[in-house]
């Protein structure tokens, strides 16, 4: 998705949701069960393996897992205790032979969720150095990777060897351990980009947090053999296993040191501690929470939702082509369609854009997605400034094929029909909750007069 030069959103705007569920306002919250421990001076916040992840199914009836409950899961937490840390341990990404442009959304979904830390696993090493650097976009959210590191020659990649916060009498860090002979497959050419660093100053880092009174948790990003590795090097206070799509729901214990294990978008794994002066752990409470309906949805993550899979049906839509459509003016393709440019006009398509000038949301690749024609391919709309006549729901939204083509004798223009399916691709369950009832009389307000007329 191009979105550079354009922010994610707009200084100012209205951030009121505009498609989502109407039972769930932005910043709902639900109450959290009190801890058995009493009070606890910190709560960890642990997600894993979540793997590409963003919702169960675009649709508007109740779902478990998902990013809008995990994010209203962790709205709900934080409101209770703001002592509260998010971490993922990493294998957000979705491998990119699968679905790479989905990678783009979900690294986005991180940062809006508020995630503290999200560690770099195998999975997002995968993607390689050049999608790396288009994804990860500094923001609240630290990639932590403590081990791994840019390879020399090439730009630092924003990763963070070590995150620290301080709350109230409480200093926290985190570190993380990924191997390269923990990794499996790897592509020779993305090992070159870069650089696994030995253990010993890291573990040498570990222990002086310690002494100076931090609370230490070490994501090991490995199997089980890895952890008793970092275990047994780097002597946290806390362990954490990613690399994993299952959660282990009884806190584990590694040669002495609590482990958690946190694995696939259906859980956030909440440890509760209770912490000396020192930072060691007095007591621990582990928790394993499922994201199910009974956490608000935070349509600010359905809105990244509706964007990739309107990008995701859109591709589909056009697989036969590598970079998308070559989008034509509304008014080029009018120059000879004049009734069905006139009938366009009065259609509402024709003031998609206006909408978000409205709305002031012109600046949100979330919203341009469907109020414009074709962003994030190589011909479709960019910015207003640069491409004002891709503003707008033009032809080629709904005729899916190019000009050139259909010029040619005996193109087949039954195979591109402007039918349902090329409307569901915007006109979701969420962005449209009545369509498919409401298609047949929809319908007749939008399909063009017959040609030639
Ligand atoms: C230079 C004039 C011209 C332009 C510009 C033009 N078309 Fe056409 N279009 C035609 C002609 C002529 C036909 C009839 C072709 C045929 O029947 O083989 C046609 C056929 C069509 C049809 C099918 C009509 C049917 O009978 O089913 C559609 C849909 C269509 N054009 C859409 C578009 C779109 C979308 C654009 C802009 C990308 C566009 N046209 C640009 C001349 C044009
Ligand atoms: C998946 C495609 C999609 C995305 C993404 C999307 N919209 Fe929409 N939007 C639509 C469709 C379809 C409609 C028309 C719904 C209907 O017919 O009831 C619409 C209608 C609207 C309306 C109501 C227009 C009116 O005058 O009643 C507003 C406001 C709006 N969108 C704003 C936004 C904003 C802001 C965003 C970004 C957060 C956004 N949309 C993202 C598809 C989308
Ligand atoms: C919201 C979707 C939509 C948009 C946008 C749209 N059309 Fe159509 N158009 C339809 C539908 C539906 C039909 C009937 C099914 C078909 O032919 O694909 C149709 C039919 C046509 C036809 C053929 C009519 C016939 O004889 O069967 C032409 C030509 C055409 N559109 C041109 C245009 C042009 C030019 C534009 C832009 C100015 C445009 N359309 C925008 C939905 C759309
Ligand atoms: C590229 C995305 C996109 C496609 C494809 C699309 N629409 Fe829309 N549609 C929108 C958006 C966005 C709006 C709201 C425009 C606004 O007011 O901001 C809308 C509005 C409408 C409206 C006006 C709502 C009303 O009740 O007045 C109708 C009707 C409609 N679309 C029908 C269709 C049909 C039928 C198709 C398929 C043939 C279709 N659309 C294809 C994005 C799309
Ligand atoms: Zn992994």
């Amino acid at each position: 998705m191009a979105t550079a030069g354009v922010s994610l959103v707009s200084p100012g705007c209205d951030s009121r949701p505009p498609h989502g569920t109407a039972a769930s306002g932005p910043s709902r919250t639900v109450s959290v069960g009190a801890f058995k421990l009493g009070r606890p001076d910190l709560v960890l916040l642990i997600t894993g393996g979540t793997n590409g992840q963003l919702e169960m199914c675009n649709c508007a009836g109740p779902m478990a897992g998902g990013a809008t409950k995990r994010s209203g899961l962790f709205k709900s937490y934080r409101a209770a205790f703001p002592n509260a840390f998010t971490l993922d341990s990493g294998d957000a990404a979705i491998l990119d032979s699968i679905d790479a442009d989905k990678n783009d959304f979900i690294f986005q979904a991180f940062q809006r969720m508020g995630y503290d830390a999200l560690t770099i696993g195998d999975q997002e090493l995968y993607l390689g150095y050049e999608r790396l650097k288009k994804r990860l976009e500094p923001g609240t959210t630290e990639y932590l990777s403590s081990t791994v590191t840019t390879a020399e020659g090439l730009e630092k990649l924003p990763l963070t060897p070590l995150v620290v916060r301080k709350f109230d009498g409480v200093k926290l860090a985190v570190v993380s351990d990924l191997r390269k002979d923990w990794i499996m497959g790897f592509p020779d050419g993305r090992k070159k980009q870069f650089e696994f660093g030995p253990i010993e100053p890291l573990a040498r880092k570990v222990g002086e947090l310690k002494s100076q009174g931090y609370t230490v948790v070490a994501v090991c990003h490995g199997n089980n053999d890895a952890l008793e590795k970092t275990a047994a090097d780097l002597k946290p206070d806390l362990l954490v296993r990613g690399n994993t799509a299952k959660t282990e729901e009884q806190l584990l214990d590694v040669g002495g040191i609590p482990a958690v294990k946190v694995g696939s978008f259906e859980y956030v794994g909440v440890v509760a501690l209770k912490l000396g002066g020192d930072g060691r752990i007095k007591q621990i409470e582990y928790r394993p929470e499922v994201v199910d309906d009974r956490w608000p949805a935070d349509d600010r993550l359905m809105e990244i939702y509706q964007a990739y899979a309107h990008a995701a049906m859109r591709r589909a839509l056009d697989a036969e082509r590598k970079t998308g459509l070559d989008y034509k003016p509304s008014n080029y393709c009018g120059g000879c369609h004049t009734a069905q440019y006139a009938n366009w006009l009065k259609t509402r398509h024709s003031g998609a854009y206006n909408t978000l000038v409205v709305k002031n949301r012109t600046g949100d690749p979330n919203c341009i997605m469907c109020h414009t024609s074709g962003f994030g391919t190589e011909k479709g709309f960019y910015t207003f400034e640069k491409t004002p006549a891709m503003a707008n729901v033009n032809c080629q939204n709904c005729h899916r094929f190019n000009f050139d083509e259909h010029q040619k004798a005996g193109f087949d223009f039954k195979k591109y029909k402007a039918n349902k399916n090329v409307c569901t691709s915007c006109h979701t369950p969420i962005t449209d909750p009545k369509f498919e009832e409401q298609f047949e009389t929809k319908l007749p307000k939008v399909r063009c007069p017959k040609w030639p007329r």
